[in-house]
């Protein structure tokens, strides 16, 4: 335990937080050998080179970066810092707080509302999303592969899967709430049982999570622990602006980075030929860096004088995200916080729960007087609907100041097609047969004074007449919030061919959710670390065999 705790004090003493890491629960728990690799950019040669340049330590660029370091150097950059310097990602009851404290720059959760006025979030910490998100582990669907562009090798896949679930994906018992909610799907007709499941079938599952059974957290940052040390080199506070085009038109060619440290200091980053840059920014990240490089729209480039180095009018395109509509209710009962852990899968639409503790001095006005039975905090269990695909879909464009710490204006368009409305609406109102199961009935309040009788709604309660339809649309676009699955912005087909490559440009590759024309899965992180660990596979082997 010493020696792993070793690195974090000595990388801490670059940091303010050593406070906070001392504090961790048990650092032994975790798997910190990676922080063997990782430097503060303002540490490392302001010019240097590698063979694999990754921008973006996130859900994808982890296994990426560990694959390709099996052979060849590497170098990570990603903008935010250690997951241990915020321990509490690290923790299942620590981790919602990023989602709801004040976003001050450095927190791991970068915030952001999209036109449609919806809050959403994305990573800022090496791991990316996948140390701020619910956990859930699924993976994708056989009509994913299908539609997706990529000419998968399903051998591959299958072994890029295993590989990622060896280190992060976790069976656990069921928390209280998420058993109960398992037993009311089936109840209300989403069957089979599938039992305990990784794959995506109709039926209801438990599936895996990200979250071990006490609660720990390992997302994606542990796969970094399968790199080969002596070629992995992983910079924090390293935010990339810049790519480096060669300077002949005719074959354009991505050559290196440009990126920043935290004093402010520009570091040039090369790579080595055939070497690649690849971006891993995420869905907002890698869109916005093309954008900001030159290459997309020529309208949208010229509005803002960004010179056009080459143009194609999908980037930033087909900007997706799956809506989440729910119901939360006041538990009569304290419950442990639980992320999503048991899934029912229809065609139409897939239903999850959770459950979470809410400080009673949140509550609003007309719930004040539950703070004389729960003086501390209530706990909410929720329960959700999300459709798949989805169909609607937005765009994404520079803000005016096109510097790369501003969030771009991104548009999803929420039901915008009929069909998402529809399912949306089939999906509520299976929600509500869920909630006239008998095994719902533990979850009503009764005999307090006869003042509280049934379920107590934390926030809109389902329309009274569920077979109207009306109200059941109005009711899903009022409700509608987002279940952080956005995606698209640089789709297989009209910005990156089959193998991801960047078309019209050489040696610059993308690999994150940012390609996909629909989330896989019932929830995408499966797959985007898959994703990682296969096109590293895949660009080993094509690499091997130019040789
Ligand atoms: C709150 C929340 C809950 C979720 N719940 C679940 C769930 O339960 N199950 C599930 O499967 N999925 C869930 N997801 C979705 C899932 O986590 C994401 O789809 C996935 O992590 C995206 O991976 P990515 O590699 O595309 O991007 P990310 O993981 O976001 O990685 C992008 C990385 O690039 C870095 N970066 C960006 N720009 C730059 C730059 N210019 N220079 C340097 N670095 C840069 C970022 O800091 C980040 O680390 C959730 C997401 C959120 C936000
Ligand atoms: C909450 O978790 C604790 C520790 O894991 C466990 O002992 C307890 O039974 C759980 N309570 C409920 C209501 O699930
Ligand atoms: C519920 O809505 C349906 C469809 O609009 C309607 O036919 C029915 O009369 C409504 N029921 C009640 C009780 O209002």
């Amino acid at each position: 335990m010493a020696l792993l705790l070793l690195p974090l004090l000595l990388f801490n003493l670059f940091l303010p937080q050593l406070e906070d890491v001392l504090a961790l629960p048990t650092p032994s728990d975790y798997d910190f050998t990676y922080m063997r690799s990782v430097y503060d950019a303002s540490d490392l040669p302001l010019g240097e080179e590698y063979e694999y340049i990754i921008v973006g330590g996130g859900t994808a660029g982890c296994s990426l970066a560990a694959t390709l370091s099996e052979k060849y150097k590497v170098l990570v950059l990603e903008r935010g810092t250690v997951p241990a310097a915020y321990p509490q990602v690290l923790d299942v009851d620590g981790s919602l707080r990023f989602l709801i404290q004040v976003d001050d720059g450095y927190t791991p959760a970068q915030k952001f509302k999209s036109e449609d006025g919806v809050p959403s979030a994305r990573g800022r910490i090496l791991g990316g999303s996948s140390m701020i998100n619910m956990g859930f582990y699924s993976r994708a669907e056989e009509e994913f592969y299908r539609k997706s562009g990529v000419q998968w090798d399903m051998s591959l896949v299958e072994k890029a899967y295993q590989w990622v679930e060896e280190t992060v994906a976790f069976h656990s018992d069921l928390s209280d709430w998420q058993s109960t909610a398992k037993e009311a799907m089936l109840q209300a007709g989403v069957g089979p049982d599938n039992g305990y499941k990784l794959d995506h079938i109709v039926g209801t599952k438990a599936g895996a999570s990200i979250f071990d059974e006490q609660g720990r957290r390992h997302g994606a940052v542990e796969l970094l622990n399968r790199g080969q040390p002596n070629n992995l080199r992983v910079a924090v506070h390293a935010t990339v602006d810049r790519i480096i085009f060669s300077s002949n038109p005719s074959s354009l060619s991505a050559m290196g980075v440009i990126y920043t440290d935290s004093k402010g200091k520009t570091h040039k980053a090369l790579v080595r030929d055939p070497g690649e840059v690849i971006l891993s920014a995420g869905a907002i990240g890698t869109p916005q860096l093309l954008l900001l490089n030159g290459i997309g729209p020529v309208s949208d480039l010229s509005s803002l004088q960004i010179p056009v180095v080459h143009a194609n009018p999908y980037v930033g395109k087909f900007m997706a995200d799956n809506p989440r509509n729910t119901i939360s209710i006041i538990a009569p009962k304290p419950l442990n916080t639980s992320y999503v852990q048991v899934v029912g899968i229809t065609q139409d639409y897939y239903i999850e729960t959770l459950s979470a503790k809410v400080p009673s001095s949140l509550l609003p006005p007309s719930l004040a007087f539950l703070s004389t039975i729960f003086p501390l905090d209530v706990s909410v269990a929720t329960i959700g609907e999300k459709i798949p695909g989805p169909l609607s879909s937005g765009s994404l464009k520079l803000s005016s100041q096109a510097d790369v710490r501003d969030t771009p204006v991104v548009r999803f368009n929420y039901f915008e097609d009929p069909q998402d409305l529809a399912g949306c609406v089939s999906g509520m109102r299976k929600i509500g047969d869920v909630l006239k199961t008998s095994s719902m009935e533990r979850f009503k309040f009764r005999g307090f004074g006869g003042i509280l009788e049934g379920f107590v709604y934390f926030g809109v309660p389902l329309p009274v007449n569920a077979s109207d339809d009306l109200a059941m649309e109005v009711f899903c676009r009022n409700t509608v919030e987002t279940f952080w699955h956005y995606h698209g912005g640089c789709v297989v087909g009209k910005v990156v061919d089959g193998d991801l490559k960047v078309m019209g440009v050489n040696a610059l590759r993308v690999v994150d959710g940012s390609v996909f024309n629909r989330s896989p899965g019932t929830n995408p992180q499966a797959t985007v670390m898959m994703l990682g660990r296969y096109m590293g596979l895949k660009m080993l082997q094509q690499r091997s065999q130019s040789n």
